[in-house]
């Protein structure tokens, strides 16, 4: 048993707003044209559990503690609204992770009959959506502060602690709850990063999963030559040092500067619009829904810690998927060795369903299959069928149900019966 796993399930919280909801109240008063719908408008404001709530779903708050002392909160639905409504059932559990800089709204964004959460529900799963440490749900410690500007301690971790730490506190405990020996976990990017972590650094969770569901995983950057990743990996040694001793251990948390470019350009019939869309979109804009604009601003982006990023531009720089490179004297006392060891990932037993766009430019198609190469169970690698789809279509495509997750959902079912067996 690990030391703690404990738990509330909190029924109520204090009036909260979604992490941009000052932001986006501002922008419309500047911009003062009524463009978008207040249905919208609402929706931009109101955080996670709210914006469940309004669309009449079931939802239950749960705060999970980490044996760190994180405080993490997951955001459950246990049952559809439509279909699949009775709420004595025992159903396949999902824990859904979403990406680097996002939260558990990448899953409810869109609304029903488009969010993958809402979709899950009404096929008759118990939806679980976890927010990693450092983001705007699970930004707490029950020891470290994470405003505390002389003491960064709250912010030194990246997704190898998310993966080593926070996923078998999610998962112990949805376990419990549940009352399920096992469950499926879909990943989204750095969800996937994090699950290739837990499940070669602890490998007795390959026996607590039915499958992995790794859409657009995040891993290797062998053949990646995105501009912004590009970025990263020269400042390497020394941009964790530089953000220190400016008292740094957030990034993105702080919305002026992306919100400052939002409220200036972000607005339809701006010459700039467009590049807005692909800054915050990452390509075609096609489909992309704009008219939801104040909705992706309200909710994204959320805290990051510098780690985090910092971790994959090593990954770039090495060619390596391998643990964070501290110096070489930490390196030691952490690892035995001066430089740090690449994840096992023959140790990954689960089955696992890799889902990869030749459209996304973040988690390159090819070192996707690069990292399947890698992998001993991979059960299926599907190529989304639109080759304009890009790495943020998968949380906000009008399309990502018919290119993504009726797919998603064929493959878990198919693994649940294979699990039976
Ligand atoms: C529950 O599901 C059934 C079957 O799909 C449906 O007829 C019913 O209207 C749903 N109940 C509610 C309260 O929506
Ligand atoms: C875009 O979003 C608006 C507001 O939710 C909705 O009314 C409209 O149908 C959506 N458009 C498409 C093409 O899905």
């Amino acid at each position: 048993m690990l030391p703690l796993l404990f738990v509330t399930l909190v029924t109520a919280v204090a009036a909260r707003r979604s992490p941009g909801a000052d932001y986006v109240e501002n922008w419309l008063k500047q911009d003062g044209n009524n463009r978008y719908s207040s249905d919208v408008i609402e929706d931009a404001l109101l955080d996670v559990p709210d914006l469940i709530e309004k669309y009449g779903y079931p939802l239950e708050i749960h705060k999970v503690i980490t044996s760190d002392y994180y405080v993490l909160e997951a955001h459950r639905i246990p049952h559809g609204r439509d279909q699949n409504n009775e709420s004595d059932t025992n159903r396949p559990v999902v824990l859904l992770m979403h990406g680097l800089s996002s939260s558990s709204v990448e899953f409810v964004a869109v609304g029903p009959a488009s969010a993958l959460a809402y979709i899950l529900a009404e096929a008759g799963y118990d939806v679980w959506l976890g927010n990693a440490r450092g983001n705007y749900y699970s930004r707490e410690n029950l020891y470290l502060d994470p405003d505390d500007r002389r003491n960064l301690d709250f912010w030194r971790f990246s997704w190898d602690e998310i993966g080593n730490i926070d996923l078998p506190a999610f998962i112990d405990y949805i376990l419990k709850v549940t009352g399920q020996s096992k469950l499926h976990y879909i990943g989204y990017s750095q969800g996937c990063t994090a699950f290739l972590v837990l499940a070669s650094l602890r490998p007795e969770y390959n026996e607590k999963i039915i499958s992995f569901q790794g859409i657009a995983p995040a891993a290797f950057f062998v053949y990646n030559e995105n501009a912004f990743l590009d970025i990263v990996p020269p400042y390497e040694a020394s941009l964790e040092d530089i953000a220190s001793k400016l008292g740094i251990g957030e990034i993105l948390g702080n919305r002026e500067l992306f919100m400052w470019f939002a409220v200036n350009h972000c607005i339809e019939g701006s010459v700039l619009h467009r590049l807005c869309s692909i800054l915050a979109i990452g390509g075609d804009t096609t489909f992309f829904n704009t008219t939801l604009s104040p909705i992706y601003f309200g909710h994204t982006p959320v805290g990051v810690s510098i780690r985090q990023v910092i971790h994959y531009g090593q990954c770039a720089n090495s060619k390596e998927f391998r643990r964070y490179n501290h110096l070489p004297i930490t390196n030691i006392a952490k690892y035995g060795r001066p430089v740090p060891p690449s994840y096992d990932l023959s140790q990954i037993t689960t089955p696992v369903y890799l889902y990869y766009s030749l459209g996304d430019t973040v988690a390159d198609y090819r070192d996707i299959l690069y990292l399947a190469d890698r992998l001993p169970n991979v059960v299926s690698l599907y190529q989304v069928e639109r080759p304009s789809f890009t790495h943020l279509d998968y949380a906000w495509a009008i399309d990502a149900k018919e290119q993504v997750y009726d797919k998603l959902i064929t493959f878990m079912k198919k693994a649940e019966a294979t699990n039976k067996n």
